[in-house]
């Protein structure tokens, strides 16, 4: 079988093609990815020369470029992990978010159609949702929760999805949705929360908490959401959305004392800054209808998961140095300039 991860230079892509190579012997994995600021060749290193995988340098969003990948791959099945993904990058700058997250999404969409690909899966978020209020924690999105996008990123995945799910309909097309809540793991790139932390702590810097420090998210080890995908792809029922969750909802303000604790720092650090605009308060996923349906269920408990997390990140300094010094830019263009 071939799989086309789309987006697998960046972090839960690339996990998910480490994962996908490690359970599926023999199935063939081609990633397109058009290395943005977000997306990094040295993360794929591990995998780059294997005669099973296959690294495509190219935008989804260019229609010819991609007939051209499909013809040559015929991929069975599609994962698209492929998106802006930073809700502070969509604040600054929503076009980018729609072109790629909407646009992309339809270019894929419709090429599936078109090679009769047996499986177009959308990677989505629970931000669809829009949030939760602090003080009802009885509350929790459900698949059947409308859609009420708070932030432009938010609003480009909903849209995604709505197509998605508009093409099962339409034209009967073979098509799943996931809905997953925060990740995190090795090679998540630092501008998100924890390796964000985890860097400036590091590096002995402030950390910038927004606004009081009582949002909630619910955070999910990064290989789990890779195995939820898994099992979706090979059970799921199609024109179907799945929740995925890590029944482990946590304020940002204890997270990050709890990173302090790990790394031996001091909560003086901490520094609360401006609130990011439209903030979302809450997000708690219900995972009830994967962990019936289809069995699923996270693996690795929080405790365990940030510890992996922060080892990685001690142990493998020079990955996030790089990109927080910008040289992995000039390591792009090393590996992949005549590719
Ligand atoms: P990321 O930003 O780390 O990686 C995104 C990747 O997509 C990068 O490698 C980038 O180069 C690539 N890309 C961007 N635009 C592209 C384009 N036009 N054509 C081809 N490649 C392009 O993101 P992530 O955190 O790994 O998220 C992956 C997916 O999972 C996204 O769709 C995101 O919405 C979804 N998701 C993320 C989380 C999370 O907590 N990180 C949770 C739920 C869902
Ligand atoms: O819920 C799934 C979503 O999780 C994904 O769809 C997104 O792609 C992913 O980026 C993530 O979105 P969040 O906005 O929740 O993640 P982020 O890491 O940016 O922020 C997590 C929380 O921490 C949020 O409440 C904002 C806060 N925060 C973030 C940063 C970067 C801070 O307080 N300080 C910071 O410096």
């Amino acid at each position: 079988m071939t799989v086309l991860v789309t987006g697998g230079a960046g972090f839960i892509g690339a996990n998910f093609i480490f994962y996908w190579l490690r359970t599926h012997p023999g199935d063939r994995v081609v990633c397109v990815d058009r290395l943005t600021y977000a997306g990094n060749l040295s993360t794929l290193t591990e995998v780059l020369e294997r005669p099973e995988f296959r690294f495509v340098r190219a935008d989804i969003q260019d229609r010819e470029a991609m007939d051209r990948l499909f013809g040559e791959e015929h991929p069975d099945v599609v994962v698209n992990f492929a998106a802006e993904s930073h809700v502070d990058r969509s604040i600054e700058d929503p076009e980018i978010f729609l072109r790629t997250n909407v646009m992309g999404t339809a270019v894929l969409l419709d090429l599936c159609r078109k090679y009769k690909t047996s499986r177009f899966h959308q990677v989505s978020t629970d931000e669809v949702y829009g949030d939760l209020p602090l003080d009802r924690t009885d509350l929790r999105f459900t698949e059947e929760t409308p859609l009420r996008a708070s932030s432009p990123y938010s609003a480009s995945k909903a849209s995604a999805d709505l197509l998605t799910l508009a093409c099962w309909r339409t034209y009967g097309q073979p098509v799943t949705v996931s809905r997953c809540s925060n990740n995190y793991g090795p090679f998540q790139f630092p501008e998100k929360l924890i390796p964000l932390m985890i860097a400036n702590a590091l590096q002995d810097k402030t950390l910038p908490v927004y606004g009081t420090g009582r949002n909630v998210r619910d955070w999910l080890y990064v290989e789990d959401h890779c195995r939820a995908i898994d099992v979706i792809l090979e059970k799921g029922r199609l024109g179907e959305v799945y929740n995925i969750g890590g029944d482990h909802e946590m304020e940002n303000i204890a997270l990050v004392r709890r990173i302090c604790q790990e790394l031996g720092r001091p909560e003086s650090r901490i520094a609360y800054v401006t609130d990011r605009k439209g903030h979302d308060l809450r997000y708690g996923i219900d995972a009830g209808k994967l962990r019936q349906e289809l069995g699923w269920r996270p693996a690795v408990s929080f405790d365990e998961g940030l510890r992996q997390t922060i080892r990685w990140y001690l142990e493998h300094r020079s990955w996030w140095e790089n990109i927080v010094s910008g040289e992995y830019r000039d390591y792009y263009e090393k590996m992949y300039g005549g590719r």
